[in-house]
């Protein structure tokens, strides 16, 4: 069998083992200590966010964001419909309502315009949202000037999931800043990974800083364990923040590799009948987490995204159907849904190709060579 080639894997930079290999020596084997407090600070810098908590997943800090947002059971939350079911789940876990949002066709985010509508429908049913949560899907930022306009409109607070866009930027500002709250994920696949981790970045040090207290039990300051709030086990280890530091001495070189694929894929792929990748629009860089490609059937004489993505497994090469929309999901099958059709769509005819940073010149080219196959 041939080796496999990943969607996405980790890539080590070479210095994580040595930020490890201090948390060992200096018996800081916990989730705090140095490397904790140093991933943190890089991420802040990098970001240019105010304050960072290194957390335990994205799905966590989706979670916390939600509990400071003031959710609770009964509440409604506005969350994109085309994304991974970590965006939602959190909502269902404080027993709150997820009212998912369709996509628009310039980012495959949430639609604007479905966004307001939404809102005005929900507060004329008698209940205003909560929060809203937009998705930097596949690293490429959202409207986010319309999305915070229409937020700040109607007075309600957005958390920006960017687990897949950090070093992605909107009008020069990095993605997760842009809203009151933001979320990253560092799970194994992401641009950058700690194994598994997340962190919750805002403006407001007090927010932050009750976010870390959640995230450690929510111990009252005493001798003794003493808590008047329900705590969670939220934070990150300080040895998946070393493997974080060393991350992130490479991460501007891991966006321009992940940006290079994508440039290599349009240059080899794009002029073939019915395939079209997506750009970006004016002012917004993506970070290119994943390089997606749409497949038109009609005009590719019947080659769909299913035919490319059974042609490179047969070659042991991952690649993955887009997301499914959370509003054709059994679990989410009773919630309220705003929709115009994109997102269906989009899951119909795009398939995800490999996009590693790690990926090799031979390997792309096995890659485009076995697609480019399918239309002659
Ligand atoms: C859009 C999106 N949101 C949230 C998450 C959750 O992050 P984590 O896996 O770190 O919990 C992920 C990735 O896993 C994701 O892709």
């Amino acid at each position: 069998m041939a080796e496999k080639i990943w969607l996405s894997s980790p890539h080590m930079g070479g210095n994580e083992k040595n930020y490890v290999n201090e948390a060992f020596d200096t018996n800081w084997v916990a989730p705090l200590g140095p490397n904790v407090d140093g991933f943190e600070q890089d991420l802040s810098r990098y970001t240019g966010a105010g304050y960072v908590a290194a957390l335990s997943s994205g799905t966590a800090a989706l979670h916390l964001a939600l509990i400071l947002a003031g959710v609770e059971r009964g509440d409604e939350v506005i969350c994109q419909s085309m994304t991974f079911s970590a965006s939602a789940n959190p909502i269902a876990y404080l027993g709150a309502i997820p009212v998912f949002i369709d996509s628009e066709e310039d980012t495959w985010n949430m639609d604007p315009v479905l966004l307001e509508e939404a809102i005005k429908d929900r507060i004329a049913k008698g209940k205003k949202p909560k929060a809203i949560i937009p998705v930097h899907l596949y690293g490429m930022p959202a409207k986010m000037d319309e999305i915070t306009h229409i937020a700040d409109k109607y007075g309600i607070i957005v958390i920006e999931d960017a687990a897949e866009a950090l070093g992605a930027t909107y009008k020069g500002r990095a993605c997760g800043t842009l809203g009151q709250l933001g979320i990253l994920s560092f799970n194994g696949n992401k641009i950058i990974t700690t194994s598994g981790g997340g962190a919750l970045v805002g403006k407001d040090a007090a927010i932050i800083s009750k976010a870390k207290f959640l995230a450690t039990q929510a111990r009252d300051p005493a001798p003794h364990y003493e808590h008047s709030h329900i705590g969670y086990n939220y934070r990150m280890s300080n040895i998946c923040a070393g493997i974080g530091r060393g991350q992130m001495e490479v991460l501007d070189e891991r966006v321009n590799q992940r940006r290079a694929n994508y440039d290599y894929y349009v240059q080899h792929l794009a002029a073939l009948p019915g395939v079209s990748l997506l750009e970006e629009p004016v002012d917004s860089i993506s970070n290119r987490w994943l390089t997606t490609i749409l497949i038109d059937p009609v005009k590719s004489n019947g080659i769909t995204r299913e035919t490319v993505r059974l042609a490179l497994e047969r070659e042991n090469i991952e690649s993955r159907p887009l997301w499914k929309p959370m509003h054709l999901q059994p679990v989410f099958a009773t919630a309220p849904v705003y929709k115009n059709g994109v997102s269906q769509r989009l899951f119909n005819d795009g398939l995800c190709l490999p996009s590693g940073s790690n990926l090799r010149p031979e390997q792309l080219d096995l890659i485009v060579t076995i697609i480019k196959g399918l239309w002659i």
